[in-house]
């Protein structure tokens, strides 16, 4: 893993940091991308890792007078899920969002890193590049301006030198007359990249299609348009049969190829039905239908869009302990600066509630809160922790009585193992902190990031109800 850590407190800090170290020195974000290739042993060249994600304003989403929207660097996907602004003037980035991983993951993931991550099964790519996104790349000597369609050069590779850094997403707001969506294929619905997946951005002249952008993701080594979908839906109203040819068509652009997740020809089918799917929607006016108004986004009653609650942002050379608080009470370790916060946590501060299911961002068996809001703690870097707020499932009970979520828990058996319970009881607790009564659909995607090998999810779903009502009885 890194040798050193810096949480970086401008940009300038960044590029100079950036800079001066080369090939030696990356930026992490979220980290749910580079945390884990570091594990499966990637990037061992790498010695320091510069924290960008409590830069002040990077987690900003702000319109400009120009009408373009501009997404920081530390924007994740739950703030693009929670933003006004996107869900109004890019509606399909919003959809894209929901989507990715589950909400621990969607709060520490980064629309940025997961552009410059470049797989070509990356969400966030066909519907930026549909919207016409730009990227505003900077370096100690300034910036340039990349269109999203210029950025990639073939799997997983840019044109981003390792001195630059992303700082801006610009993003153009849809029209009045234009009406977008996003479709995704996974394996299932939460934790699965995309199998196939698309983007459709169609502007109206009446009933009638005057222009259209569709992008393709994980059919080729980039994301692809369909170029002759596009130009056949241009002068046609969207009616059943212009939507099935513009789906056959579409196939024509993909190059899809057999892997682990599905076979070419399979992709290529699935490219007609989710470009069916995505044009019928647009043409039923039911393009907002996937995306819920109300989403759990385990942020408990802090949901901010931006200005999270961090103490400060800090520089730590590796030899500066980690001052952090874990569970209302100050911890320093000395020690442990290139572990992840889950291993910190449990050897270091001997907190063995949280557990290790999958080491992998993928079992929710770690989650804890860092600054309020639900993650993945085997995915956060340890020092990330420094001038933070953590709470592990030790810390969510009062005076030695159980929480009522553990209570429910208990009396509704819904602990078989247990392995799994920690995270759970997390996720819960943080759902009925942000909804005190929560629909069934919101319990169900609260958890979708947590998952249990003895399979209780029924006992589990009815505890985290009977929890609402015992906090209710409570208040
Ligand atoms: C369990 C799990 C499920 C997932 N599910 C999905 C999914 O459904 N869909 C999907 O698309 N992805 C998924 N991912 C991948 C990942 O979560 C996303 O790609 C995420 O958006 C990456 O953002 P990050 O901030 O964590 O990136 P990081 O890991 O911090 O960084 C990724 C890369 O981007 C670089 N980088 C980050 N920020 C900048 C910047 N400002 N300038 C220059 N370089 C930068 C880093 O150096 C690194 O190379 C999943 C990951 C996990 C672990
Ligand atoms: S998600 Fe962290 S251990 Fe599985
Ligand atoms: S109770 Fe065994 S893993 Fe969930």
């Amino acid at each position: 893993m890194w040798k050193k850590y810096f949480n970086a407190t401008t940009t300038d800090e960044v590029l100079q940091l950036i800079a001066k170290r080369g090939e030696k020195t990356r930026v992490v974000a979220g980290g749910t991308d580079f945390v884990l290739e570091m594990k499966h042993g990637a990037h061992a060249e790498v010695e320091t890792i510069v924290d960008i994600s409590r830069v002040p304003g990077y987690d900003v989403i702000r319109l400009d007078d120009e009408g373009e929207l501009h997404l920081g660097p530390a924007v994740t996907h739950h703030h693009c899920v929670a933003s006004d602004l996107v869900r109004r003037y890019a509606l399909p980035l919003a959809q894209t969002c929901w989507g990715v991983g589950a909400p621990q993951i969607r709060n520490r993931g980064t629309v940025v890193g997961n552009l410059v991550t470049a797989s070509p099964a990356n969400d966030t790519i066909a519907p930026l590049m549909a919207l016409g996104a730009k990227l505003v790349l900077a370096s100690v000597q300034g910036k340039r301006v990349v269109p999203l369609s210029e950025f990639y050069t073939g799997v997983r590779k840019t044109v981003l030198r390792r001195d630059e850094l992303v700082v801006d997403v610009i993003v153009p707001v849809m029209a009045e007359n234009q009406r977008g969506t996003y479709q995704k294929l996974g394996l299932r619905k939460a934790q699965a990249i995309s199998l196939v997946n698309m983007a459709a951005i169609l502007t109206f002249d009446g009933e009638m299609v005057k222009d259209a952008v569709i992008t393709l993701g994980s059919v080729a080594p980039t994301i692809v348009r369909a170029e002759k979908a596009e130009a056949y839906l241009r002068g046609h109203v969207l009616d059943v049969e212009t939507v099935n040819q513009a789906a056959e068509l579409a196939s024509e652009s993909a190059r899809p190829i057999d892997d682990v997740r599905g076979s070419a020809s399979y992709r290529r089918e699935m490219v007609k039905v989710l470009v069916r799917r995505g044009l019928a929607a647009l043409a039923g006016g039911q393009e907002n239908a996937q995306l819920p108004d109300d989403p759990p986004l385990l942020w408990g009653q802090n949901a901010k869009i931006s200005g999270q609650p961090f103490a400060q942002s800090a520089f730590i050379p590796q030899e500066s302990p980690i001052k952090t608080t874990i569970n209302g009470k100050e911890y320093v370790f000395e020690n442990g600066h290139a572990k992840t916060l889950l291993d910190l946590i449990r050897e270091d501060a001997g907190l063995t509630g949280a557990k290790e299911g999958c080491g992998e961002g993928e079992c929710g068996a770690c989650t804890v809160f860092l600054d309020g809001k639900a993650v993945m703690s085997c995915l956060v870097p340890a020092p990330r922790a420094h001038g933070a707020e953590i709470v592990t499932v030790e810390g969510i009970s009062e005076d030695g009585e159980l929480h009522p979520v553990q209570e429910a828990f208990v009396e509704e058996g819904a602990v078989q193992c247990g392995f799994c319970t920690p995270g759970f009881v997390m996720s819960s607790v943080k759902l009925l902190e942000e909804k005190p009564h929560p629909s069934r659909d919101q319990i169900k995607d609260a958890v979708s990031g947590n998952l249990c090998r003895c399979t209780g999810y029924y006992k589990i779903v009815q505890a985290i109800e009977m929890a609402s009502v015992k906090m209710d009885a409570k208040n």
